[in-house]
């Protein structure tokens, strides 16, 4: 293939992952978003192995068809709840292939560029390898916290913004020896650089407590996005850099939005547990709770449904566990159909992952127009009959806002009490992600509906069912009586 055919098949790829990024940005234009990144990988994977010589194709082949068997097996198994942790591992990789390819790099210099690219390349080398190393060993750490191999506490080592420094300053002044050596002498440096900066990754997300994992996983997203870029730069792949620039800098403003979401300082994230003492990681000032809790049953709650002029549905975490959006979406045909004013309320880290609720809801067929962000439903809670929690805890959490030595104290929260009932759905008492008691549980105008949210909403939506069949059948049965 020519470099001109490169260049235009590197450009158009390009587009259409920015179209992708657009795309994926809302609900109705995400599935059109995928498509687009799908072709823009196509073309660029096309490009690049037409662009290799013959000889380089048996050892393309050993990695591109494993790799595409592997990658397609896990992905088709993979649950929806357990997608951050495959999202985690697969940033590691990226990491990981950044420090390879940057020692690689530098063990096949070119003797061809003048002593300033020479400098530049090397520039480029040290500081991707950087990036690479902290974003594998972070993710990997990340990747054992949601899976729950490694606990979710933060680990706060004494002095520990000072080893962050000190393992920073290492890395300048390995660096500095780096750049200082000739014809490919650094690697000493280079390797005991990318082995302390892995030390750096594991110990910066050690030191984020579980609260704050959705702020970790995009900014490790955002991570990788630089590491490809660096080693974009490194192999002079213009599409790499491209893509890896998107990438970087798309994670950071997913992490700034998180961030928003969950009234945390991005820079306390950042630097591990900075501030934890009194922030979301750890449990400790928490409230313990002792109090009367009111348990409802399924044939109450469709008893208030049915009477409810209004509701909103909360669905959390404990939704995508139990698979309960098909017939979440089922009671809300029902309930439209009876001219109930029924719409969804989504706090931004509801889930495992961004946008984890409006996903399920779409594949639910739920109407886009009745899905709204916490921002734009809050206020309609006081205006609201019912409102039905269903798995989601945290993000529905008063204490976020009342107590001030709460772990998630000013997280902006769906603020569900407001409304005239609330129907929590949950198995039992326990807490969230973020392991905190919740007073919601012991509100007055709280009902606990306790077992597993499919089959409570099984058993809603076949009640709700057969009460509408028997009011059309009513309806028919008083027509006929009318017209005789
Ligand atoms: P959580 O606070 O995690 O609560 C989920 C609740 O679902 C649990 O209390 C659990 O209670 C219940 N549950 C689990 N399985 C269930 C089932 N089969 N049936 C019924 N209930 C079930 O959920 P949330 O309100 O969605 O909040 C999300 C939390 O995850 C936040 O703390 C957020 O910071 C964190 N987080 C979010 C992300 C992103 S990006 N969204 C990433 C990582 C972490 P029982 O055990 O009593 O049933």
């Amino acid at each position: 293939m020519s470099n001109n055919l490169l260049t235009a098949a590197y450009i158009l790829a390009s587009a259409l992952f920015i179209l992708s990024l657009g795309g994926l940005s809302d609900q109705e234009t995400a599935r059109k978003g995928n498509i687009y990144g799908i072709i823009g990988m196509l073309i660029a994977f096309i490009a690049t192995a037409l662009s290799l010589n013959l000889t380089a194709y048996p050892t393309l082949a050993s990695v591109v068809i494993p790799g595409t068997v592997i990658g397609t097996i896990v992905a088709s198994r993979v649950a929806m709840t357990s997608m951050p942790e495959l999202v985690a591992i697969l940033h590691s990789f990226v990491g990981a292939a950044a420090v390879l390819v940057g020692i690689a790099n530098y063990l096949q210099q070119s003797l061809h560029i003048s002593p300033v690219e020479s400098t530049i390349h090397q520039i480029e080398i040290f500081v991707g390898v950087f990036i690479g190393a902290v974003t594998f060993t972070g993710s990997l750490i990340a990747f054992g916290k949601l899976r729950g191999i490694i606990s979710s506490k933060p680990l706060l080592l004494p002095g520990r913004h000072f080893i962050n420094l000190g393992i920073i300053a290492a890395c300048v002044w390995l660096g500095v020896q780096f750049l200082a050596t000739e014809n490919g002498s650094g690697l000493q440096p280079l390797l005991i650089m990318s082995a302390i900066a892995s030390v750096l990754g594991i110990h910066l997300v050690m030191a984020i407590g579980g609260a704050d994992m959705p702020v970790v996983i995009s900014m490790l997203n955002s991570y990788s996005g630089w590491a490809a870029a660096a080693a974009g730069f490194m192999l002079s792949n213009d599409l790499l850099i491209v893509t890896g620039a998107l990438v970087g800098s798309s994670g950071a403003i997913l992490s700034y939005i998180m961030c928003k979401a969950m009234n945390r300082s991005f820079i306390s994230v950042i630097l591990g547990g900075f501030g934890a003492e009194t922030g979301a990681a750890t449990i400790k000032g928490d409230e313990q709770h002792a109090g009367e809790v009111n348990v409802t049953t399924v044939e109450d709650t469709v008893e208030l449904l049915h009477n409810a002029k209004s509701v909103i549905i909360v669905p959390g975490y404990g939704m995508a566990v139990a698979q309960a959006q098909h017939a979440v979406s089922q009671i809300t045909k029902l309930l439209r159909d009876r001219g109930v004013d029924i719409r969804f309320g989504i706090h931004p880290v509801a889930g495992r992952m961004p946008g984890h609720m409006n996903v399920l809801l779409a594949e639910a067929n739920v109407p886009y127009d009745i899905v709204l962000e916490m921002d734009e439903i809050n206020s309609d809670f006081a205006k609201t009959d019912v409102v039905l929690v269903i798995g989601a805890n945290d993000t529905v959490n008063p204490s976020a806002l009342e107590n001030p030595n709460s772990p998630i104290a000013g997280m902006p929260v769906l603020e569900v009490w407001q409304a005239g009932t609330v129907v929590v759905m949950k198995r039992s008492m326990a807490s969230g992600y973020a392991g905190v008691e919740n007073p919601l549980f012991y509100k007055n105008n709280t009902r606990m509906l306790f077992g597993d949210a499919k089959k409570n909403v099984d058993a809603i939506a076949s009640k709700l069912g057969q009460m509408s069949e028997e009011s059309v059948d009513l309806h028919l049965s008083t027509k006929v009586v009318l017209s005789t």
